[in-house]
């Protein structure tokens, strides 16, 4: 199935070209069509233009930007314009700004200064999509709808009456009854039992440690109240446009959003990635979020933002390297993507993101960073014939964004240290360094067909989950400080990891959070050992062998790490989990899409008739790889067979064709 209609990989950026005068717009559409450009994401930021009145609509410079790129052969990503309420509407309703946690009314003068719950700003963002979706609806270059801007970027939360208003009656929605509020929030603890839904707030700024349940709903509220911003935009789209796919971007793996929820809202999903240049270890972390874009619908997705060189947000902004926007962007198809898209197409001259890069930089068609954007526009017409094609995945990694908030009470937990994306980070790294695909699911996803699943954490499970888990038949391995709480945050009958006990064979008698900068030594069967730096647990070991028990200190010769038929457990961090990795990867007969050196990426996409190897070198140095298999290398044309090298931030994408194929 292709992400929209347009055949191929879409390749393009972020357009803004009410920052221009006309004059340059025609230069901008022919170089995109020079570098292969075929969408262009419009009007992100342009309500106050687009309504520099109430009601009143200059449509005419978005009307001639749409037929210029249609004429060039460049199609829309065309936003509904909501992402910065106009100051007009801010002068009429000062109250649709958000209020922070202290109290502060924020003022205009950056972007998406709006207050989630604000039903003028609700109804204001409906008027102007039912508009956009009216006059754009049939123009021949829409392709897709782009609902507001990264939900969530600057404004997850807002504290004012009218979110507090929402709130309640959110939290009314869920416990029915102001007692059902209390039962869940374990109100008797502190005094802070109430008996009415108005007697709720946010939490707001408060003398000591909040209520963790109330916190844990406020996560799911904002998540939610953002979402319901995104479905009343959507439901107009879908009535006036019923066959124009619709996202809004995602943000990596991030706690704000819960993205299982959003993205079954959505038609497609898209994301924006900033790795870090600076770091040479920033590809891993894309590779996990690009893992969870496909994962969310389980098919392809579009990388909508991501920066040709330098950003402008950070202390530093180092540009990148040569070859890295290139190799970042095949990254991007690697794990199944079927575009790549950057913020943005011109540099900017003037605001914040002056310094930003773009595709067409400052310095014009003479730079090298304009060959880089033609040389990519190039690779990616010779990647075309991977539009659609799929990726299988033996392994899953849980991702719950429930655990994650509930973990993210720095004031109540028996460790700040404990944050759900490294975890999930501590097992994803060294999946990827061996050249394993991996999926993400939910603890609430069918896990039937997997040769692993791996629950880095479940703080919080529920007796369903456990029960899911339990029905698996696949190897199963489940990290420390889970199976802690229930939906409300309150502790299982009888301790971690509660509805897990017996799935796992043990009991969890204490927590025991490791100081910053201590280490205990675990010891595995083979004598070998590793490091564990920041939890460990005392278990009692009630039905499973012991795989690992720690040496020296306090729990000298306790169970460190547990088994019990296919499932293992982890009662501590280890700074390092290969060994128990490798040994549960050989049990479940998971192996490589390739055999890969350090620094090379290797990631597999099935077509109908044709398979295709991504081999990615993040290296500085030539890598060397043996394949299984001859193939044609697209980018090159070149067949390969037994050994290839690739060059420092090179790549090959090997079409290896089904037998009886050519
Ligand atoms: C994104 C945003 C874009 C642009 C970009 C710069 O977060 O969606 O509008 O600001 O960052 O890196």
């Amino acid at each position: 199935m292709q992400l929209t209609r347009i055949p191929g990989l879409l390749f393009g950026g972020d357009y803004n070209p009410e920052q221009w005068p006309e004059e340059v717009w025609a230069q901008d559409a022919k170089l995109m069509a020079e570098a292969g450009v075929n969408i262009a994401t419009v009007a992100v930021f342009s309500w106050s233009r687009l309504e520099p009145r109430p009601g009143a609509y200059d449509f005419g410079w978005l009307d001639r930007v749409l037929d210029l790129l249609h004429e060039h052969g460049i199609a829309a990503d065309l936003a509904t314009a909501t992402a910065t309420p106009p100051p007009w509407l801010i002068r009429e309703h000062p109250h649709v700004r958000p209020v922070d946690a202290n109290g502060t009314l924020l003022d205009f003068g950056s972007r998406q200064g709006y207050c989630p719950s604000s039903p003028v700003f609700r109804a204001a963002t409906a008027r102007l999509a039912r508009v956009m979706a009216q006059r754009y609806g049939q123009h021949p270059a829409l392709a897709m709808w782009h609902i507001s801007n990264e939900y969530a970027d600057h404004t997850l939360e807002c504290f004012c009456d009218e979110s507090a208003r929402h709130f309640r009656t959110w939290l009314a929605d869920r416990y029915a009854s102001i007692d059902g509020l209390d039962a869940a929030w374990g109100t008797s603890c502190w005094g802070q039992h109430y008996t009415a839904f108005d007697q709720v707030n946010p939490p707001r700024k408060a003398p000591g440690p909040i209520n963790p349940t109330q916190l844990l709903d406020w996560r799911r509220f904002c998540s939610d109240a953002l979402l319901e911003c995104f479905e009343v935009e959507r439901a107009i789209l879908r009535e006036v446009t019923p066959d124009v796919p619709v996202t809004t971007n995602f943000m990596s793996i991030l706690p704000g959003l819960d993205y299982w929820k959003w993205a079954a809202a959505e038609d497609l999903v898209s994301d924006d990635a900033y790795p870090d240049p600076a770091d040479p270890t920033s590809h891993v972390g894309a590779a996990l979020s690009y893992d969870l874009m496909r994962s969310l619908k389980d098919r392809p997705w579009l990388l909508l933002e991501q920066a040709p060189s330098a950003v402008s947000w950070r202390a530093v902004n180092v540009p990148k390297p040569a070859g890295m926007m290139r190799l970042h962007s095949l990254q991007a198809l690697a794990h199944g993507a079927d575009g790549v898209m950057f913020f943005q197409w011109r540099q900017a001259v003037y605001g914040p993101e002056k310094f930003h890069s773009a595709l067409l930089p400052h310095a014009g068609v003479r730079s090298r960073g304009w060959q880089d954007t033609l040389r990519l526009g190039k690779d990616l017409e010779k990647l075309a014939e991977i539009a659609g094609t799929r990726t299988a995945a033996d392994v899953a990694l849980v991702l719950d964004w429930d655990s994650w908030w509930g973990l993210a009470a720095p004031e109540s937990m028996p460790s700040a240290r404990l944050d759900l994306k490294d975890l999930l980070a501590a097992w994803y790294a060294p999946l990827h360094a061996r050249g394993i695909a991996v999926d993400l699911v939910s603890p609430d996803h069918d896990l039937t067909g997997r040769r692993l699943v791996i629950a880095p954490n479940l703080y919080l499970c529920t007796a369903e989950q456990a029960a899911r888990l339990a029905a698996f038949d696949g190897h199963l391995i489940v990290g420390p400080f889970s199976g802690v709480v229930d939906t409300a945050d309150h502790v299982h009958p009888g301790g971690a990891p509660g509805p897990l006990r017996e799935l796992l064979g043990v009991s969890v008698d204490e927590f025991r959070p490791i100081p910053d900068g201590a280490t205990e030594t675990v010891r595995h069967a083979d004598a070998s050992t590793s490091t564990v730096r920041r939890w460990t647990e005392w278990l009692a070991v009630d039905d499973a062998s012991v795989l690992a028990r720690y040496r020296g200190g306090d729990l000298d010769g306790q169970a460190a790490i547990t088994r019990r038929g296919r499932v293992t457990y982890l009662g501590c961090l280890l700074d390092d989990v290969s060994p128990v990795l490798s040994d549960v990867l050989t049990r479940a007969g998971v192996h490589p899409v390739a055999d890969v050196p350090p620094g090379v990426e290797a990631c597999r996409r099935d077509g109908a008739d044709a398979h295709y190897l991504f081999l990615l070198n993040h290296g500085t140095t030539a890598a060397s790889v043996t394949l299984r298999e001859p193939g044609r290398d697209l980018l090159t044309g070149r067949d390969l067979r037994d050994r290839v090298e690739i060059g420092p931030r090179d790549a090959v994408v090997l079409r290896i064709a089904q037998e009886g194929e050519k």
